[in-house]
């Protein structure tokens, strides 16, 4: 027969040692459980003689008692332990003020772009999107630039590969709506364009909106007109206009667009370089040959096209004075518009 006081002593010992529920749970199963030293001990009692066995009996059962009791103290104190701690770890202050988020809002590009093309929508411009990945022919041939000519210097090219580049304007998607759709054709075209170029008002990624109208009679007074319209209603009542003679090979005649100055309403200033205006938009009649190339008959039909950056109406509305500022991704810049 085991000892049975060093039984107790050692699971009394075991209990108060435990520091969780299974521990305990353990220790259970050792004394008490079927092949437990308690309940072994209780089948040792058969082999002893009637006195000994009612002794030893009333000692085990006593023995046995005590564990029980020590466990279920053990694990009483251990969950209330337990649900004090979770109170300390988990405790929060119902009345502290919640975590603000920032809520975000469309960057001034898109802000930027969205209010020209609700501008033109009024006009009835229809939005199209082209690719920005271009072939060299869309980019530059069927506009009038063909392979080797100077012209092309102006356009810092990203090649993609011989055939392919980063479209350098939004001017190649004319060529792609001249081909998908039958005159009166009427649509601008907001997007990236690339460009290898990094100072104060250029960088490799910008934004243009380029519009094309080909109908039947279309002069530059179309072109002239629409201009005005737009720039009064972006800019305000009060900006003048100007078409400056320029060149582009696939405009004929090709001008650029100004706008007065309006710092200082056209009487000059270092913002408009002391000339009181500022260029805003490329334009003019659609070539003959791109209309051709769109598959138009230019004895039928005239058209004008016309493109402007978007960052930089943006930019002068604003005053901003570096575009790079666009694309930093400061929140102190980005927020204030
Ligand atoms: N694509 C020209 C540029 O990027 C702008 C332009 C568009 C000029 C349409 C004329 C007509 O400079």
């Amino acid at each position: 027969m085991v000892d049975l006081e060093k039984l107790l002593n050692k699971a009394l010992e075991k209990i108060s040692a435990a520091t969780d529920v299974t521990q305990v749970e353990d220790i259970r199963i050792a004394y008490l459980g079927r092949k437990g030293s308690v309940t072994l001990a209780f089948k040792d009692l058969l082999i002893l003689e009637a006195e000994e066995k009612k002794a030893k009996g009333q000692e085990l059962n006593e023995v046995k008692k005590k564990i029980e009791a020590s466990l279920e103290t053990k694990t009483r104190q251990l969950l209330e332990k337990e649900r004090s701690d979770l109170e300390t770890r988990e405790w929060i202050d119902v009345t502290s003020p919640g975590a603000k988020h920032l809520s975000g809002h469309a960057h001034l590009v898109t802000k930027t772009t969205r209010e020209m093309i609700d501008i033109f929508s009024r006009l009835g411009f229809e939005v199209v999107d082209g690719p920005e990945i271009e072939t060299d022919w869309y980019n530059f041939e069927a506009l009038n630039m063909p392979k080797g000519h100077p012209v092309r210097d102006t356009q810092a090219t990203f090649f993609v590969d011989e055939n392919l580049v980063l479209r350098t304007q939004t001017s190649p998607v004319q060529i792609r709506v001249m081909q998908n759709q039958k005159p009166p054709i009427r649509v601008i075209v907001p997007g990236k364009t690339y460009r290898r170029d990094y100072d104060v008002t250029h960088t490799p990624m910008f934004h243009q909106l380029e519009g094309l109208v080909v109908d039947k009679g279309v002069t530059l007074a179309d072109l002239k007109g629409t201009m005005e319209v737009f720039v009064k209603l972006f800019f305000g009542e009060d900006r003048k206009i100007r078409l400056r003679p320029h060149h582009f090979a696939f405009t004929e005649p090709s001008i650029e667009l100004d706008i007065s100055c309006g710092i200082c309403a056209g009487n000059g200033c270092r913002a408009c370089k002391y000339t009181g205006w500022l260029e805003i938009a490329g334009a003019g009649m659609v070539h003959p040959n791109v209309l051709r190339n769109g598959g138009i008959d230019p004895e039928e039909y005239q058209g004008f096209a016309f493109g402007f950056g978007i960052e930089r109406p943006a930019m002068l509305r604003s005053n901003i004075d570096d575009l790079r500022l666009f694309f930093d991704n400061d929140l102190r810049f980005l927020e204030q518009f």
